[in-house]
């Protein structure tokens, strides 16, 4: 089966993360931006670990300087997605990167990202939805920084309020703060957590920011308590295999724990994180999943009734989907 045309939804994907590196180099070369560092000889994004990769990333991303840069890159992103067969997919978006850390220009860069996605769902068939997303390692007080933007723009289309960045630096409970006013403001919530931390991280997620859904989260494969934590609680886990094996969390599919979670009764979904950095995509991670574990057409569509559900969009757009 190729499943480069089976229908995908996609929770997971982080938006400059996914930018083509042809996309940045062409941008660095327009606007004349040093980024020596980011790029290995044969072109493709270059790092060592992931507190290297972040840095890369956040290297990438000064080029992308006015809302026009963000229309076209969610362009670039929706072409790469919608050829690979994705419907519906969720970007985590940060006014941090937007605008060079400057947050105020945040309704400006969100209005041409929206006016990308508008004009993408009309030309190549994809819904996009938008989950404003803090970083960790900007610490707690840029957290409640950009929750605010997030309230200030919370609607139909900013779905969602998550937190990215390194897992390594503070505590979840360090940005509940930000976490509640993103509920209050009636927006869904997901983190970060159990992939460079461990199962304690995802207890600490669920009981100090109240999330739903969980970024990663795959290291509940060491907890039995936390897995059927999970499975009572409804929990998703928005699950990355290709990321995960491309940092070095598993040495590769075969040994990620995903079909074990998924068998214990968790409720797994696919994405992909950041393709171009982890040479991956989503028909990438559906070949692969197959290779492993010989998953099929019934599981795919499995997985993909669980990410629709999990989805943070209204009924109407999720009636639409699939
Ligand atoms: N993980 C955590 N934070 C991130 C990532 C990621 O893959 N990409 C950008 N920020
Ligand atoms: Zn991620």
């Amino acid at each position: 089966m190729s499943w480069k045309t089976f229908p995908k939804v996609e929770l997971h994907l982080h938006h400059e993360g996914a930018a083509p590196p042809a996309f940045i180099r062409g941008l660095a070369k327009e606007k004349s931006v040093n980024i020596s560092g980011v790029f290995a000889e044969d072109g493709s994004y270059v790092f060592t670990d992931f507190v290297h990769f972040l840095s890369v990333y956040e290297a990438a991303t000064q080029v992308l300087k006015t809302p026009e840069d963000y229309h076209r890159l969610t362009l670039a992103v929706l072409e790469q997605s919608a050829a690979n067969g994705v419907v519906y997919s969720e970007t985590f978006l940060s006014p941090d990167f937007c605008g060079n850390r400057d947050l105020s220009a945040w309704r400006e860069f969100l209005h041409a990202i929206r006016e990308a996605a508008d004009q993408a769902e009309r030309d190549m068939g994809i819904t996009l939805r938008g989950i404003v997303t803090c970083v960790r390692h900007f610490g707690p007080d840029k957290a409640k920084q950009t929750a605010r933007c997030a309230a200030e723009t919370a609607g139909d289309w900013i779905t969602g309020f998550g937190m990215g960045g390194d897992e390594g630096q503070g505590r979840q409970g360090d940005f509940a703060y930000a976490f509640d006013m993103a509920r209050e403001a009636g927006l869904r919530l997901t983190t970060h957590a159990g992939e460079w931390g461990g199962p304690q991280s995802v207890h600490d997620a669920l009981d100090d920011l109240r999330v739903e859904r969980i970024g990663h989260g795959v290291r509940a494969i060491e907890d039995p308590a936390l897995i059927e934590r999970l499975v009572a609680e409804n929990i998703v886990l928005e699950v990355c295999p290709g990321s995960n094996v491309a940092l070095g969390l598993y040495p590769d599919v075969a040994s990620h724990p995903i079909a074990r979670l998924r068998d214990a009764g968790v409720k797994v979904t696919v994405s992909t994180d950041d393709p171009p950095f982890f040479h991956s995509t989503m028909t990438q991670e559906y070949e692969q999943l197959e290779q492993a574990f010989g998953w099929d057409e019934e599981d795919f569509a499995a997985l993909n009734r669980s990410a629709i559900d999990a989805a943070f969009c209204t009924e109407d757009t999720r009636a639409r989907i699939i």
